[in-house]
C-alpha cells in the first residue's frame, strides 16, 4: 500500500512540471526570462545549495542581473516567478489573486485546517480568533510567566555548566513558553510526553515527505496521530473548567481556551474541535523555530560585539537597578528595553528567521508586464528588500541605530522591512516574539558572560538557520546566587 503510495507521488511529481512545461507554451512572449530546467528538480538544488550555505540573495542577484527584477525557475517542483522589491513584497503579501496553499506533505502534519492553509473568510476567522489572544493586552499578563519560565531554564541548563549548545537550549525554552502561554501545560509529566512527539513532527516537516517505514516524514505522522488524542483530552479539560467557573473564568487564560470561549452572534462556538487541533499544532511550529532563531543569533552577537554588549549591558543593570532581587519582570519592565529591540530588529534584518515566502497563483495575473499563470508558484526572498542600498544604507552594516526615531538615513519605505511578512497573513506572533526575547535576553545578560567557542560557527538555513554545532559558547556565572528558582 505504502509502496504504491509511493510510486503515485513519484508520477506526479513528474508529470505535474512536465504538464506545466508543455502547458505555459500558450503564454509565449508573455512569461518572464528564465529557465524551467529539467523536470521536477528545476533550479530547487541551486537554491538549497545557497541557502545551506547562506547565500540566497546572492544566488537571486545572479539571476536577476541575467534575467531582469522578474524572472522564472521551476522551484520544489513548481513552475516559479521570482519577484524583487519593495513592490514585489506588498503584491505578494496582499494580492488577492494569491493563496498560500501549503505542498500537502506539510498539511498532512499540521491538519488541513490550519490558518496558513485557509483562505478568505475561513482565514478572516481562525487568524482573527489566533490574534485576539496575541494582542499586547491580553500578553501583557504574561509578562512574569515567560520571565520565570527563562530564569528556571538558565538554572537548570546553564548554571553550572562551563559549555553549552545555545540554540537547542533556546528552542527548549520556547517550546516551554509556548506550552505554558498557549496551551496551559506547565511543567511536569504531562508537558514532557508532548516534547518528543513535537520534535518528531518538526524533524518530518523538514525532511524528504516519503512516507515509509523508518523515514523521518513517516515518524512525523505518527507522532501527529499520538499527539491529536493528547490534544483532544485538553481540549475536553478546558472546556469543562470553562463550563465548571460558569464561563466567568478568563477566556484569555491560555490559547485554547481562548479559541473554545469565541462565540458568533448567535452564541455558538466559532471554531471546530479540528479546528483548534490544527491551529495550536501550526502556532506552536511556527512561534517555536523562529523566536529561538532570532535569540541565538541575538546571543551570538553579544559574543562578538563588545560595544554594543555593554550598551545592552547598561541598558538591563538599570532596570535590575530598580528592582529587589529576584523579582520578576513586568510590561514596564520591558518598555524601557528599547535598545534591546532595535538591536533585535537589526538581527532581522541581516537575518531574518523565515528566508523565503511563497504563494500559489489563483488564476492568471498580470504583474511588471508579465503574466503569472494560474497555478504557477511565487516568490520573494525577505532578504532581498533589507540587503538593498537603495534602502538601507550600507546593508552589510550592522547597526541598531538606523531604526532610531531620528535616524540619519530616511526610515525604509513600506513592505521593505518584513521579517514577519506584511498585509492579511503577517505574523500574529510579533508582540509574544518581542515580549520572549527581551525577557530572554534580560536573564541572560544580567547572570552570565559568555564567549564563542568557535568564532565563526557556520550555519546553514534548512529552511531555517541551524548552527552546525548548536552555537557552542563558554559560559561565566557573573553571581553565582543571581538566579535561584524551584527546580
Ligand atoms: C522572531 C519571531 C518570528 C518571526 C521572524 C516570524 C515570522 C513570520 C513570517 C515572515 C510570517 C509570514 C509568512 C508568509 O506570509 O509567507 C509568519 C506567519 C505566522 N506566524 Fe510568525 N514569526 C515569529 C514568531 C511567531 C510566534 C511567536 C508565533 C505564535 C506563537 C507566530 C505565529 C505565526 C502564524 C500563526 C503565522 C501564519 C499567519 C497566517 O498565515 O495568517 N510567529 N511569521
Amino acid at each position: 500500500m505504502e509502496f504504491m503510495v509511493f510510486m503515485i507521488l513519484l508520477l506526479l511529481l513528474i508529470l505535474v512540471p512536465i504538464f506545466f512545461l508543455f502547458h505555459h507554451k500558450s503564454y509565449n512572449g508573455q512569461l518572464p526570462l528564465g529557465s524551467l530546467g529539467l523536470p521536477m528538480i528545476g533550479q530547487t538544488i541551486g537554491l538549497l545549495k545557497a541557502m545551506k550555505t547562506d547565500r540566497v540573495e546572492k544566488w537571486i542577484q545572479e539571476r536577476i542581473t541575467n534575467h531582469g527584477p522578474v524572472w522564472k525557475a521551476s522551484l520544489f517542483g513548481h513552475p516559479t516567478i521570482v519577484l524583487h522589491g519593495p513592490a514585489a513584497n506588498k503584491f505578494i503579501y496582499t494580492c488577492e489573486g494569491l493563496t498560500n496553499t501549503q505542498p500537502p506533505s506539510l498539511s498532512r502534519i499540521f491538519g488541513p485546517k490550519n490558518v496558513m492553509e485557509l483562505s478568505g473568510n475561513d482565514h478572516k476567522r481562525v487568524i482573527a480568533a489566533i490574534v485576539s489572544f496575541h494582542k499586547v493586552e491580553v500578553l501583557k499578563q504574561y509578562v512574569a510567566k515567560v520571565d520565570e519560565e527563562s530564569r528556571h531554564h538558565l538554572q537548570m541548563h546553564w548554571h553550572g555548566k562551563h559549555e553549552v549548545q545555545v540554540q537547542p537550549l533556546i528552542k527548549t525554552l520556547t517550546f516551554n513558553i509556548i506550552c505554558s502561554l498557549l496551551f496551559g501545560i506547565e511543567r511536569g509529566p504531562k508537558r514532557e510526553k508532548f516534547l518528543p512527539l513535537f520534535h518528531d513532527m518538526v524533524k518530518g516537516l523538514l525532511s524528504i515527505p516519503i512516507n515509509l517505514p523508518f523515514t523521518k516524514y513517516n515518524r512525523a505522522i505518527k507522532a501527529r496521530k499520538k499527539l491529536v488524542p493528547m490534544l483532544i483530552h485538553l481540549i475536553h479539560e478546558k472546556r469543562e473548567a470553562l463550563k465548571e467557573q460558569n464561563e466567568q473564568g478568563d477566556p484569555h487564560e491560555d490559547l485554547i481556551t481562548s479559541l473554545l470561549s469565541i462565540r458568533d452572534d448567535n452564541g455558538s462556538t466559532m471554531m471546530s474541535e479540528e479546528e483548534i487541533i490544527d491551529n495550536i499544532i501550526a502556532v506552536m511550529f511556527a512561534g517555536y523555530g523562529t523566536t529561538s532563531v532570532l535569540v541565538t543569533f541575538f546571543i551570538r552577537l553579544l559574543a562578538n560585539n563588545k560595544s554594543i554588549y555593554s550598551t545592552i549591558v547598561r541598558e538591563h543593570q538599570e532596570i535590575s537597578s530598580n528592582k529587589v532581587l529576584e523579582e520578576a519582570l513586568t510590561w514596564e519592565d520591558l518598555t524601557k528595553m528599547k535598545y534591546t529591540w532595535k538591536v533585535a530588529t537589526e538581527i532581522m534584518r541581516v537575518n531574518p528567521p523565515v528566508a523565503l515566502s511563497f504563494r500559489r497563483a489563483k488564476q492568471d495575473i498580470e504583474y511588471g508586464g508579465y503574466i503569472i499563470p494560474k497555478g504557477w508558484q511565487v516568490l520573494i526572498s525577505l532578504s532581498m528588500t533589507h540587503m538593498d542600498d537603495s534602502i538601507f544604507q550600507n546593508p552589510t552594516m550592522f547597526d541598531p541605530t538606523r531604526f532610531e526615531k531620528h535616524a540619519p538615513s530616511p526610515s525604509p519605505p513600506p513592505f521593505s522591512y518584513v521579517p514577519f511578512g506584511g498585509g492579511p497573513r503577517m505574523c500574529p506572533g510579533v508582540e509574544l516574539a518581542k515580549i520572549e526575547t527581551l525577557a530572554m535576553i534580560h536573564r541572560l545578560v544580567s547572570a552570565f558572560a559568555w564567549e564563542l567557542i568557535k568564532k565563526d560557527e557556520p550555519f546553514k538555513r534548512v529552511p531555517m538557520p541551524e548552527f552546525d554545532h548548536g552555537l557552542l559558547v563558554q559560559v561565566k556565572p557573573l553571581k553565582e546566587t543571581m538566579v535561584s528558582c524551584e527546580a
